[in-house]
Order: C-alpha cells, then structure tokens, then sequence
C-alpha cells in the first residue's frame, strides 16, 4: 500500500488529539491514529484574513494536496479532509518528523556555490546580506508549484527536508487568490521555461481536467487557476507582481 492509501485507510473516528502545535497562527494541533501522527488544520480554527474570503483556509490546503497529486510532483505530505463527531471539518496531514529547513538561508557574501543562487541583496546594520536558496531540482519543482497555485507565503521553514532529505512542502492556505499574490522566496527562476516532461503534464492538465470539478474553491478561482497553466506554458516562470510584497515576512 503507498503512503497515501496508507494514510486515506485510517479510521477517521480513531483520531486521538496529542497537543497543540504552538508555532501555528491556525490553531494547528497534532494528533495521531494508529502510531500515525498528525497534523489537524479545522476550518473553525482559522485565523481571519482581510484578503481571503473566511473559512476557506482549510479547503485551499485540501486543494493544494490535490493538485500536487494531479500534476505529480508529490511534495505534500498525505492530506484528507475529516469531519468526524469529535474533528469538525477540516484537514490532516501527515506530520513529517524531524523536519529541517536547509533549502534557504541569508549570508554575509554572495559567494557563487554550486547548487545556491541568490535571490535578494540587502543590508541589515550597513552589513550586505544575500538571501539564498538551492537549486535542486525538487525546488525547482516546489517553485513551479508555487507560481501555479500562486501561494501567498512560501517561507523558508514551509520547505522541509525529511531523514532521507525527502522535500515536503506544508501551509498553502493562502493560495489559489484570484488575484496575483505570488510571495516567496523561491525566485531563482524568474523567466525560465518549463522544461520537457513537466511542460507535457502542464499541457495534459488542460485536456485532463478533473480539477475543475474541485468543490473547494470557487469558479473564478478556478478559471484563474486555469489560466495560470496557460501562463506558464507561454510565459515559463513569472516575475513579482510589482504592486505586491515579493517576499514573506518573516522569511523563516
Ligand atoms: N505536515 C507537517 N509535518 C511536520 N511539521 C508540520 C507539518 N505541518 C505543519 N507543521 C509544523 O507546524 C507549524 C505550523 O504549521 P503551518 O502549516 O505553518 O500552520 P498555520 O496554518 O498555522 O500557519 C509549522 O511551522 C511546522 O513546524
Ligand atoms: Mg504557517
């Protein structure tokens, strides 16, 4: 059985709350089922946002899982959607253990290393410092990702690196905005085309449809979606909107 099967056969009912998770601006908690762990994202826990319409975190999450799965990149961790008697609606995903963040960093000299590219020079207290990330092919793969689901926050600690340095990305509730709201720290590609077999799958989607079905977002948000393949395919990899923060704040 792979690990999504793994995880989709789960009881729902047998989900035993294990803690909060305090790093989380969503009331995130960890929880486990079967020696399994967890992490609950409830559509009752989100946090309100002034640019997102209400209660529609959770399902963007949900969508995000679903598209990484269509178009195969395989970097979220398994995610079903769970609305038992004691989890109201929302998401689990399988927790990643011992997760490390080593795709990004910031540094005092823009030294030109195999495998890094700098995306952003700045200066904190007249000292130069060069934001960096790699450039792996699976990061390559999360950047492409991003720009067609138009994530909101991609953060340095979204991207993380399992025991076997396995990428997995997490936290794509602020994504899917009809608007171009791109921010990240993966703009090491800016302008480049999608290469051979991710192009194909790019253009399959367009036949294949099944996404546009989706009950998790809504139909503008889903044509938006649409013509973001369309812009990829022609245009490769996009720029920063110029009327939006490129980066999140904070970076980690
Ligand atoms: N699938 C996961 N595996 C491992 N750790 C996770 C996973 N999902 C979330 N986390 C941890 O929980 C924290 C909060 O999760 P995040 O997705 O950022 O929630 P929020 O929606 O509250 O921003 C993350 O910073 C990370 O440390
Ligand atoms: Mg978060």
């Amino acid at each position: 059985m792979d690990s999504d099967a793994e995880f989709n056969s789960l009881e729902p009912a047998d989900w035993q709350i294990v803690g909060r998770i305090p790093q989380s601006s969503n009331n995130a908690l960890l929880i486990e089922n079967s020696g399994i762990q967890g992490v609950y994202k409830s559509v009752r826990g989100e946090r309100p946002l002034w640019d997102f319409p209400s209660e529609t975190l959770t399902k963007r999450e949900m969508q995000a899982f679903l598209i990484d799965r269509h178009f195969g990149f395989n970097l979220i961790p398994s995610t079903i959607w769970i609305e038992t008697d004691e989890l109201g609606p929302g998401i689990i995903q399988r927790f990643i253990p011992n997760a490390q963040s080593s795709d990004v960093r910031l540094i005092g000299e823009d030294v030109d290393a195999q495998d890094w590219i700098t995306v952003v020079k700045g200066e904190i207290d007249e000292e130069e410092i060069f934001l960096q990330h790699t450039t792996y092919e699976d990061v390559f793969h999360a950047a492409v990702f991003d720009a067609l689901i138009n994530n909101s926050d991609r953060k340095a600690g979204h991207l993380l690196r399992d025991a076997t340095k396995k990428l997995w990305l997490i936290d794509h509730g602020v994504s899917f905005h009809i608007e171009d709201k791109l921010r990240t720290i993966l703009w090491g590609w800016i302008g480049d085309h999608i290469p051979g077999s991710l192009h194909e799958t790019l253009q399959e989607s367009l036949k294949n449809s099944e996404w546009r079905n989706s009950w998790l977002l809504n139909e503008q948000e889903l044509e938006a979606f649409e013509s973001r393949i369309k812009m990829l395919l022609v245009q490769g990899m996009p720029e920063p909107n110029s009327n939006w923060p490129s980066l999140p704040s904070p970076i980690y």
